[in-house]
């Protein structure tokens, strides 16, 4: 293999370069290049410039030419921050007893919600949990995601948590596509624990954190502050371990209560998620720090209630991604194109701002500085529409999907599309 490859001629390359990390963006400062092409060199992106110019270049040297026939719009490959797609069995019963007017208590009761995913994922081995991760992967990549985070949260016992983040780490290393993992033990006190929130997540602390640190497992930490979950009072120790151990922290915040962004904020947080909840107060406090505020639609979507207030997040300087949640109870549907396309026409979002969320502003809820835009020095990731026209892909509403996806410089799907 040549260790030099120039693709193109793309009609339009979006570069979601020279764009703030934070607040409202409009469409007319998106760079866009025309007639483009993209120098690869191993896995990076080594020039970005006018293909018949790099063409002419490139025949007098040795380098692999990818030549496009029609026109295609290039964009960089999507991050999808927030996904909990590791997991055995389904929800289907609570989605439909939630449809019909049934109570969270009345769901639990009937054996559903989170226990009911980990009593099955608990019953998965690891290469069943292995195998569905990387359908689900797969199914994102065709979505034109490269980056994917994926939590653990369904095990909920030191053994079990470490079953579920050594799948993701095996699944990570079977993909093309990059598996981001964080440990989400704290996503509610398991059911069989006889202690108080307290003990539990001091096992978790004193036990789990160092074998994930020993065996590079995840150097992030998420947990669910909620009243069916845990407290800021009770988390505090949990982050302050974290933090001590080198762990960068994210929250599930502000879905139906409040306290979550105020502990994301206190701790410094890379992102808190979720904020469905979040009223002026919890905007300003975000605002005025470096965590960034990510959307969860799907999560809306699935549980049939109001979005983020994504506009209000980004008006108040907020940097804003947004992320599909991809989980068997509250976000079953795992688009994350079709997700963040339905939340611009909800909260008026402008092309550039969902773009944003789900490429530069994605990396940085993930800590990731080496994707997320197209220019030098990036890793090559991104994703090929058939179109002349960048605004046709967020007006299709998450319908039209990517021809080809490139991850680090290698072609990774082909849809084979023609028109
Ligand atoms: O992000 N909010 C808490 N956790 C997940 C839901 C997980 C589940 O219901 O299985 C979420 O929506
Ligand atoms: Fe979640």
């Amino acid at each position: 293999m040549k260790a030099l490859k120039l693709i193109g001629p793309f009609k339009q390359l979006v570069t979601m370069a020279n764009l703030p990390l934070k607040g409202a963006l409009t469409d007319d400062q998106l760079t866009i290049i025309e007639d483009a092409g993209i120098l690869i060199e191993n896995e990076q992106i080594k020039e970005i410039g006018l293909f018949t110019v790099m063409l002419s270049e490139a025949k007098q040297t040795e380098i692999e030419v990818i030549a496009l026939q029609g026109n295609h719009v290039c964009l960089p490959g999507f991050i999808d921050s927030h996904t909990h797609i590791c997991f055995g069995g389904t929800r289907a019963k609570d989605y439909a007893m939630r449809n019909a007017g049934k109570t969270y208590l009345e769901i639990a009761k009937a054996g559903g919600g989170i226990w009911d995913t980990v009593t099955q994922t608990r019953k998965a081995a690891s290469e069943e949990l292995i195998k569905k991760t990387l359908k689900r992967t797969k199914q994102h990549l065709k979505n034109g995601v490269t980056t994917i985070e994926v939590k653990s949260g369904y095990g909920l016992s030191v053994e079990e948590e470490l079953k579920m983040l050594r799948a993701i780490k095996n699944a990570n290393s079977q993909t093309p596509l990059d598996l981001i993992p964080t440990c989400l033990a704290a996503h509610m006190k398991p059911k069989d624990f006889s202690g108080s929130n307290a003990e539990y997540l001091n096992e978790i602390s004193t036990t789990l954190f160092p074998i994930l640190k020993e065996e590079k497992l995840t150097n992030r930490m998420d947990a669910f502050i909620e009243e069916s979950a845990f407290s800021k009072e009770d988390i505090r120790p949990y982050f302050k371990k974290a933090k001590e151990i080198g762990f960068d922290i994210t929250v599930h915040a502000d879905q139906f209560s409040t306290d979550g962004s105020a502990i994301a904020v206190e701790f410094e947080a890379i992102s808190a998620d979720h904020l469905e909840a979040s009223t002026k107060n919890e905007i300003e406090l975000l605002a005025k720090s470096n965590v960034i505020a990510t959307a969860l639609p799907g999560a809306s979507l699935g549980l049939g209630c109001n979005f983020t207030p994504a506009r209000k997040l980004l008006d108040a300087g907020c940097a804003l991604a947004i992320a599909s949640d991809h989980n068997p109870g509250s976000a079953p549907m795992g688009d994350l194109l079709t997700q963040a396309a339905i939340l611009q026409t909800f909260e008026k979002l402008s092309n550039a701002e969902v773009l944003a969320g789900i490429t530069f502003r994605a990396a940085a809820a993930l800590n990731l500085n080496d994707r997320g835009q197209l220019k030098e020095g990036l890793l090559a990731d991104f994703a090929l529409f058939h179109t002349d026209n960048y605004n046709e892909i967020l007006y299709h509403q998450g319908a039209f999907k990517p021809c080809m996806v490139f991850k680090n410089g290698a072609l990774v799907y082909d849809k084979h599309q023609t028109n």
